[in-house]
């Protein structure tokens, strides 16, 4: 791992490397503004793993095959929260933006037969790409989850779903190839808008392919050494306490914390954390439900005790 990233490395040097680490730090609640610290320091900060922070850096810069030396390694709940809000960047915020743009690039006003099927094309797209990521969220974290709580499950193993686990992106890709091939646009359609959501749809298609790729060569395989132990007796739970009193917030709960506390109303912390006002909403439910504090000023106590914010961050209005 001699030309990977290394915990001693300026953040503000890995994230400058490579564009797609730039969404991989928001998705692990990481803000901008990191100075001069080290990819430990700011981590550390931000109360994230930071070997699971390196894995995850590391596979996207080198590939599968960085993913080895990760994978007994990986502290699976930041994993899953990482692969969480990753999910939700693609549900609430990426596909429904490309969508947005997509109907204005082309002309379905006109009953032109390609663009409604091009759209029809994306919604299938859409719908299948939804399907997959909450089959994940509520079945394949879950079934994580109770492993972690130290339960031997007998009905279910990792390899019958990463066996036929899908990339998803070549739908894009074939999205993308009708497009250029197939699709005229009218007299004052704009080429540049169609050109932008093409291009949206290539940063997409890449974004997807990375996803997956970290759950088939890191995530998947750190699961299946889990149950090996488990079944060997090798695992000693230590998350169990932690998460059945409840009380615990996950990162993206204490990033809405403190978007809340410091003053943000519902939809400009979804559109900081680019994901919907409805998701928001839920997890401020969720929040009041773990904690028992239904006022801001409460949450605000909260976040400052705990760490989250600075009490000169806080708007005091
Ligand atoms: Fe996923
Ligand atoms: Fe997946």
């Amino acid at each position: 791992m001699t030309t990977g990233y290394t915990e001693h490395n300026k953040m503000s040097d890995v994230i400058a490397s490579q564009p797609s680490l730039l969404q991989m730090i928001s998705r692990f609640g990481i803000q901008l503004g990191v100075g001069e610290k080290t990819v430990r320091e700011v981590c550390e900060a931000s109360k994230v793993d930071t070997t699971t922070f390196l894995a995850v850096a590391n596979v996207m810069k080198q590939g599968a095959t960085a993913a080895g030396f990760y994978i007994d390694k990986i502290d699976m709940p930041t994993m899953m929260r990482h692969l969480e809000s990753a999910h939700e960047f693609f549900l609430d915020f990426q596909l429904p933006h490309i969508r947005r743009k997509l109907l204005e690039a082309i002309d379905c006003s006109r009953q032109n037969e390609v663009a409604f099927l091009i759209l029809k094309f994306y919604d299938e797209y859409m719908h299948e790409v939804r399907k997959h990521m909450e089959y994940e969220n509520q079945h394949i974290f879950s079934y994580v989850k109770r492993l972690l709580a130290g339960e031997k499950v007998t009905d279910f193993r990792i390899g019958q779903y990463s066996s036929s686990h899908d990339g998803m992106e070549h739908k894009l890709q074939e999205l993308k190839n009708i497009i250029i091939k197939y699709y005229s646009p009218n007299e004052g359609t704009s080429s540049d808008l169609l050109c932008y959501v093409l291009f949206s749809i290539y940063n997409s298609e890449a974004d997807l392919r990375a996803h997956c790729d970290m759950e088939d060569s890191l995530f998947f395989p750190a699961v299946q050494l889990l149950e090996e132990r488990i079944a060997n007796n090798q695992f000693v739970s230590n998350t169990g306490a932690e998460n059945e009193d409840g009380e615990t917030l996950t990162e993206r709960e204490r990033q809405i914390v403190a978007c809340v506390v410091r003053g943000l109303t519902n939809r400009e912390v979804a559109e900081h954390l680019f994901i919907s006002i409805n998701t928001v909403l839920t997890h401020r439910r969720n929040i009041s439900r773990k904690l028992d504090i239904h006022s801001v000023s409460g949450l605000t106590i909260y976040a400052i005790v705990n760490g989250i914010v600075q009490i000169d961050e806080v708007s005091l209005n």
